[in-house]
């Protein structure tokens, strides 16, 4: 179990206050969603550090359960189900998409509208599918309505999610689906072909930035694009799991 310390540095949520009560170890747990609660007086640690924190030491058991009760901002009111997210828990690839639309939002699982019937095609011609070395998952949770784009608010309250999934799997790489999943990981405002044709980082994870399969729906001959940018990310991949093999054969880079 990592440290406090080290999952505040990680969230970037340092300098950190000295605890009372809340987080002493012989504490009383405290309760899910505690960002609702009264603060208690005195304690100088705000709520959305404490639930930032608690949703860190989320393990898989709870976590589709704890995205679905979520009130941390006001998609919870307008959706009808969370979509937190399917696949191979151990995935090497991580694709991260915008939000859910509106088949999502009906189903509770990320990509089940035209787009993730896109999306299949794209795993099957790269020889995977949605359950076999692969997780897809949304900034998002929740879907905004209208499929309007999401607030700064609603992302900052639902990224500590996506953050957790990404430490729960270990993926190798990271696909960023769309200009939106882009720009919000890499906290850069600027276009995807800017982005595209190279390997970024998130959480030290090797990304690479591809279009959103919605958008090669009414583009189609940037299929040609995404393709070259699945094509890069199969590579980085390959280069990824060689140099792990030689580095367990104590043969790599020290
Ligand atoms: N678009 C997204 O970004 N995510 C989905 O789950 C569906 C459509």
């Amino acid at each position: 179990m990592p440290e406090r310390i080290d999952i505040l540095q990680e969230l970037g949520l340092t300098p950190v206050w000295r605890l009372r009560a809340r987080y002493r170890s012989d504490a009383t747990p405290i309760a899910p969603h505690s960002v609702n609660e009264a603060p208690l007086a005195a304690v100088p640690q705000t709520d959305v550090e404490t639930r930032v924190m608690r949703i860190a030491m989320l393990d898989w058991a709870h976590f589709a359960a704890d995205v679905s009760a979520c009130t941390a901002c006001g998609l919870a009111r307008t959706r009808n189900k969370a979509v937190p997210g399917v696949g191979d828990q151990h995935a090497e690839w991580l694709f991260v998409g915008e939000a859910p639309g509106a088949e999502e939002d009906a189903k509770g699982e990320p990509f089940v509208g035209q787009a993730g019937r896109l999306l299949d095609s794209m795993l099957a011609a790269l020889g995977m599918n949605r359950s076999k070395a692969v997780y897809i998952a949304n900034v998002l949770k929740c879907r905004p309505p209208g499929n309007r784009s999401p607030t700064p608010l609603e992302v900052e309250a639902c990224l500590p999610y996506l953050d957790r999934q990404i430490a729960l799997i270990q993926p190798k790489l990271i696909v960023a689906l769309g200009k939106s999943a882009a720009t919000t990981m890499l906290r850069v405002e600027t276009t995807i072909a800017s982005l595209r044709g190279r390997v970024h980082r998130y959480k030290g994870v090797p990304l690479i930035v591809t279009y959103h399969p919605a958008y090669l729906l009414r583009n189609l001959p940037d299929k040609a694009k995404a393709w070259e940018d699945l094509c890069l990310a199969r590579a980085t991949l390959r280069g990824i799991l060689q140099a792990d093999i030689l580095q367990t054969a104590g043969r790599g880079p020290t």
